[in-house]
Order: C-alpha cells, then structure tokens, then sequence
C-alpha cells in the first residue's frame, strides 16, 4: 500500500476545478457570455441540453467548497479565472464585481491555508472575441495580453502559482477542428490558425507573469496520453507517430524552442511553410518554471486510409476488452507512467507537475453514501505509477486531483461525474465520495 509520505514532505497534493465549470451565476453580477454560454444553447450540442448557467453554483458556496478542499486534506485549491466576468466584452471595461469576486476565492484559500494555483485560460473564451474570429484570429493575442496583465497586476501580491493554458490540444482541437466543443468551428485551416495563436498566447502570458508578478512559480498545463500503436506494422507505428504529434508534441515543443513537431508529419509543415511566421520560434518560446501534465487514459492507435489527413483511428478500451471508466477511457497506470517519462525526457524542462488526473463513473447517492470503489482503484493505480516515476528521481512537485465535485463536463453535461465529492445538481447538496474519504485518509498518512 503506498502512502501519501512516500511521495515526501515536499511534494504538494490538490484539487483542480476550472470557472466555466463550477461557479455558475454565467450571466449575473456583470459577467459577459463565454463561448460556452452560447455554444450550451445551440440544440444537440450538450448531452441531455444542459447548460452551465448554474452549474455547482460555486459562486455562491465557495466558502462551503474551499473548507471542503481543506476537509479533505489537499493543501492546493487550483481554479481558473473567468475571462467574460473580468472582461465582459473580452475587452475594456473592466468588471470590478467580478475582480471582487475572485479577491473573495483566493483570501478565504489563504485563510484556510490552501496554496491557490491559478488557471488563466480554461476553455471560456468571451463570446465577444469569439465574434471576432476567437482563436483563430490574431486579435486574440492582444486581448488575451491585457487579460493576462490584468490578473498579473490584481492578485499577483497574493498568488505566486500560475497555469498559463489549460490543455491548449483540448480546446483547439474539439473546438476549432472536430467542432463538439465551443465554439463549434471545423477543419484545419481553423484548427492550425488557432494552434497558432494559442502557442503564442501561452509564452506571452507567460512573460507577462515574469515581469509583473515578483517570486512567480510560472506554469502551464498539456494534455497528454501514450500513443500505442496497435500492431507493430509499419503503418500503425507511423499512424501513431502522427497522433502523438498531434496529442503530444504540438504545443510543448514550440514552447521548449524546438519549434513545431513539423518534420515529422507532412500535413502540419505544409502549413508551417503557408505561414511563415510558424517559421518565428522565438516568440513561442518561453521558460516556464514547471510542466503541468494531465493525464487520464491512453489511446491505440490503428491505421486507416479512410481517415482523411491522418489516417489513423482509435481502438476503443471497450473493443480491445480493457478496463475503462464510464466515459470509455482505458484505465492504465503504466501508460500514465511512460507518458510522464516521455515529458521527462525533453531537455530544459525545470520541473513537471500533475494538474489533472481523475476517472468518471456511473456513480450511485445510496443512503447519503457513494461507494466509488472503481475510482478509489482508478487513483490507487496511478498514484502507483507516478510514485515510481518519481522514485526514479524525476523531478516532479506536486499532484491534483480532477477533481472537487461533480461539475459541467463540456459536452457531456453534467452526467460525467468526476468528483470526490457527489452534487445534487437540483439541490446543490454536496456529498462526499468514498473516494474523497478514501484520499483524506491517504493524506493523512
Ligand atoms: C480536462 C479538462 O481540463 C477538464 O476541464 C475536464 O473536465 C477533464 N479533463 C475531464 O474531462
């Protein structure tokens, strides 16, 4: 049984949540519409219609949450700040409420003792700047500057851990390429014109921090996930590769000053070539103080010519007969290990981090308790795993957990459930899981 101590009385544990997801009140107290907003609107895009206009309603209970996350032993609350309620109209003016709001959040973590970590950007664009091309528009940059200079020169006194992005590949892939996340927009010149200007926002918003906030532990948070071919043929191995670029490499090598992973795969150094200011590394480039990575399953990869571009398709856990959480994601620890060896591997990175790690399941309220047994598993294998990543003498800091409670899963509504603590979306009744009391006695240890 591995313990919490084994992991040393250095290494950092917490929770992560992320605005567009919890705090709800999304049109109230002077806070502009994010493309999530809009996007929960358009009918067939949310499972079941729902949409996150009250979501956990955390706006109102953060107190309540924060002395939970306390509760249960984490010593970092990680959350995001909302762009649309600093700047509802993605510009200037400035909405003081919800500058208030957020100088509410981060003192009641400093009085319960908590590390508050910051998220700048995860995923709630102000559908204003969506109107003006969203990601896919240079415009982008100079809003997301002030943002960042904004919340840099706000609460930089009191908060000294900051996430740039939050899963660049998540939000400009689903929203920008395959359209089942906000804002909805397809294809791949949308798709490499807004990898574009993400890859510039996450090392300008990192140098911002460097210049405005003193002492900044500066961050940023990929997604990532062993790419396994499913044959050792040459075209499932080469299948894979693009995947991997694609899943993988595309935003931390530019941000490491190696570029885009472009010699690898031919269709992303066509485009590198149409624009040539791909071609400019410096501005992409930027060193960040640790790594977040997240990670939750891996993905097989076959080849399949039918694929248009990438000719590569998954091959589900279900089909391959693998355990999987409810939303079909294999559930594998030593995948979570070699991923992490993967990111460690890259020279330059100073220190890495988990941000993100967590499992949804089919969970059941029977007599006030929730017996999330496959989750507790979930966790138990994957904390195995990073411990031995981390008794290899990698440098890895700290773990959070996805996540508090139960919340607005982007296009899966609220059904995915991945907390450790249950909500009652009707009552907004918080639960603890058996997981939640399961990590608490972890912690303990
Ligand atoms: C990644 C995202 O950062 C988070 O918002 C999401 O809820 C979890 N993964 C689970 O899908």
């Amino acid at each position: 049984m591995i313990k919490a101590s084994d992991f040393g009385s250095d290494f950092s544990w917490g929770v992560a949540v992320a605005a567009a997801q919890i705090e709800g009140a999304s049109d109230l107290y002077g806070k502009g519409p994010s493309i999530w907003d809009t996007f929960s609107k358009r009918s067939g895009k949310i499972k079941n219609g729902h949409q996150p206009v009250m979501a956990c309603d955390f706006y109102h209970s953060y107190k309540t949450d924060i002395a939970l996350v306390k509760a249960l032993g984490f010593g970092i609350f990680r959350f995001s700040i909302s762009w649309p309620r600093i700047l509802p109209n993605g510009h200037a003016p400035i909405n003081e409420e919800g500058i208030r709001f957020y100088h509410r959040v981060i003192d009641e973590c400093l009085l319960n003792g908590l590390v508050p970590y910051i998220t700048l950007y995860h995923w709630d664009l102000p559908d204003a700047l969506e109107e003006e091309g969203g990601w896919t528009s240079y415009s982008v940059n100079n809003a997301f500057n002030t943002f960042v200079l904004i919340c840099a020169r706000t609460y930089g006194d009191k908060v000294k851990n900051w996430i740039v992005l939050n899963e660049p590949f998540g939000f400009t892939s689903l929203g920008y390429m395959l359209g089942i996340h906000a804002p909805g927009k397809t294809g791949l010149t949308n798709f490499f014109s807004a990898v574009h200007h993400t890859a510039i926002a996450q090392a300008d918003g990192g140098r911002i921090l460097r210049s405005e906030v003193k002492g900044a532990n500066i961050g940023t948070s990929f997604s990532c996930s062993e790419v396994i071919p499913y044959t050792q043929s040459e075209a499932d191995i080469t299948a894979a590769k693009r995947v991997d670029c694609l899943m993988n490499r595309l935003f931390i090598e530019p941000c490491l000053g190696m570029g885009y992973p472009g010699a690898e795969w031919e269709v992303m150094d066509k485009f590198a070539v149409q624009h040539s200011t791909w071609r400019h590394t410096e501005r992409l480039t930027f060193d960040f103080d640790f790594i977040g990575l997240q990670n939750y399953f891996p993905i097989t990869i076959k080849y399949n010519a039918f694929i248009p571009v990438l000719q590569a398709w998954e091959v589900k856990a279900k089909n391959r007969k693998k355990p999987h959480t409810a939303m079909g994601w294999e559930v594998n620890g030593d995948a979570f290990y070699n991923v992490i060896k993967k990111f460690a591997a890259y020279p330059n990175i100073r220190s890495l981090m988990i941000t993100e790690n967590g499992a949804s399941y089919h969970d059941k309220l029977e007599q006030g308790n929730i017996h999330d047994h496959d989750r507790i598993n979930y966790f138990k294998e994957y904390l195995k795993a990073l411990l031995k990543a981390k008794q290899e003498g990698l440098n890895i800091t700290g773990y959070m957990a996805w996540t508090l409670m139960d919340n607005f899963e982007w296009a899966e509504g609220f059904n995915a459930r991945f907390g450790l603590v249950y909500n009652d979306f009707k009552t907004q009744k918080r639960t603890i899981k058996d997981s939640g009391l399961w990590f608490k006695e972890f912690l303990n240890t």
